[in-house]
């Protein structure tokens, strides 16, 4: 198993008063290593909640989640950005590429953190490796306000994979993309899934990208059911 979640509740606002709206409700979830899941529900679900607490961006107010059976509510803030930085991939709507560094640059930020000669050599290779092979290494000097939307989300997505995650986690990846390059960033999912072995988890409105999952649940009334 790769990820448990056990009977999270996770609200916002004051628990104490009647400001606290909650968000999601005794949901618990289980994911085996190599899943694909779809994550659906309408706006304001809770769909984005849930990612944050899976990346361990977010906490619970009650409940586990568990990490290849650690529970890593209970890191410091120190270990939980070394968890972020390791095993979870974010990818999101819009790419938030820094504007001033190249799509190299930017898909090399998250191993800036990396001190030693030998590791920051294998990031390069990697970062060559992944870019040839979402074909934007021709681009990789250029920055990225010269580029489409959709070679910017592929560089978003190699920044996602640089330090080999164990999950990647996509809010909405396609939901500024048109229909070609939803098609694109959809295969090359599947491909890192099928060839990587990577665990994806997909908040997505695209019933085309939602159907290449391999499981579908919907966020209902802070509970997720199997669609
Ligand atoms: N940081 C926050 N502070 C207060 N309310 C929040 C916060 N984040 C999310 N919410 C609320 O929680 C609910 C779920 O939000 P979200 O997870 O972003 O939904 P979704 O991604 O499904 O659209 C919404 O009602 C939203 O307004
Ligand atoms: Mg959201």
């Amino acid at each position: 198993m790769l990820l448990s979640l056990e009977h999270i509740n996770k609200g916002f606002g004051n628990r104490d008063d009647s400001s606290y709206r909650p968000v999601l409700n005794d949901l618990s979830l289980q994911v085996e290593e190599g899943e694909r899941i779809a994550i659906l529900g309408p706006s304001g679900s809770g769909k984005t909640t849930l990612l944050n607490l899976v990346g361990g961006l977010d906490s619970p107010d009650e409940g586990s989640v568990q990490f290849r059976g650690e529970d890593i509510t209970g890191y410091s803030s120190h270990e939980i950005d070394l968890f972020r930085n390791r095993q979870i991939g974010f990818v999101f709507q819009f790419h938030h590429l820094l504007p001033q560094c190249t799509l190299l640059e930017n898909v090399l930020i998250p191993t800036l953190v990396q001190s030693d000669r030998i590791s920051r050599a294998k990031s390069a290779e990697r970062a060559e490796a992944l870019m040839k092979r979402v074909g934007i290494w021709e681009f990789r000097n250029k920055l990225p306000g010269i580029l489409s939307g959709g070679e910017c989300q592929r560089a978003a997505v190699v920044r996602a994979m640089i330090n080999a995650p164990s999950i990647l986690l996509a809010d909405e990846p396609t939901g500024a993309l048109d229909s070609e390059n939803v098609e694109v960033m959809a295969d090359l999912l599947l491909e890192l899934n099928q060839e990587d072995g990577l665990t994806l988890m997909v908040v997505t409105h695209s019933i085309e990208l939602a159907t290449r999952m391999g499981r579908t649940l919907e966020i209902r009334n802070g509970k997720l059911r199997q669609i």
